[in-house]
């Protein structure tokens, strides 16, 4: 399993701390929730901040746009050279120019779903995919509780690329934590975001590895 803690449940004042706390914790990226007030209810930071995070740490990006249009600035995230990028297929008219654009950029491209968005709506344009992101949140804010429903969804993405022998990472992002850790490693999830579960934990570097071995455990 890797761990993409993400900052949004940081201290926003102090990034360079929530930075540390990656690299101290052996994140295997950092996620980075892009809204725009618009798409989502919560306006948080954009590409300026990322250049700057993108200059202070070498861990890999995992930039998570929920904005609408999210086209129009596109090029600005790619300029970080993020390894990983996903957009909302909620929010994107021309999913499958996006996806180019960020691969013919060198980053990885990710479709993400809503919770109430099937995983069906991707059977086309799976093969032209890096990476899944499912929601198992509404997105907008941290700390809210996981909907257990999406477990059903990624096991059933998880068949659909198997079946098809493609090669698709499929990640998992809200409400992740400790007691919830093991089932998600089971419903084939390899890349989880934890945004409180690591930031809200006592020992936050100590939090990611400890999510990293109950899912080990699980699939040992
Ligand atoms: C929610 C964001 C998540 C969020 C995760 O819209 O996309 O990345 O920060 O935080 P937790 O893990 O606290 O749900
Ligand atoms: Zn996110």
């Amino acid at each position: 399993m890797r761990i993409a803690p993400s900052i949004l449940a940081a201290d926003l004042a102090d990034l360079t701390s929530a930075l540390t706390v990656c690299s101290e914790g052996g994140a295997d990226y950092v996620h980075l929730d892009v809204m725009d007030g618009h798409f989502v209810p919560n306006l948080t930071f954009g590409a300026p901040v990322i250049q700057a995070i993108a200059e202070h740490t070498d861990i890999p990006l995992d930039i998570h746009l929920m904005v609408s249009n999210p086209e129009a600035l596109l090029d600005e995230y790619l300029a970080a050279q993020p390894a990983m990028v996903s957009v909302h297929w909620e929010a994107s008219v021309h999913l499958d120019r996006l996806l180019a654009r960020i691969r013919d950029a060198g980053s990885q491209a990710g479709a993400v779903l809503n919770p109430a968005t099937p995983v069906e709506v991707l059977a086309d344009i799976l093969p032209s995919l890096d990476f899944v992101l499912l929601m198992s949140v509404n997105p907008g804010f941290a700390g809210q509780p996981f909907l257990p429903y999406v477990l059903e969804k990624s096991r059933r993405l998880a068949a659909m690329i198997r079946d098809r022998g493609l090669d698709v990472a499929i990640e998992l992002d809200g409400g992740v934590g400790r007691g919830n850790m093991a089932a998600v490693a089971a419903g084939g999830v390899e890349i989880a975001v934890a945004g409180s579960a690591v930031y809200g934990a006592v020992d936050p570097a100590a939090a990611i590895g400890e999510l990293r071995r109950i899912a080990q455990e699980e699939m040992a």
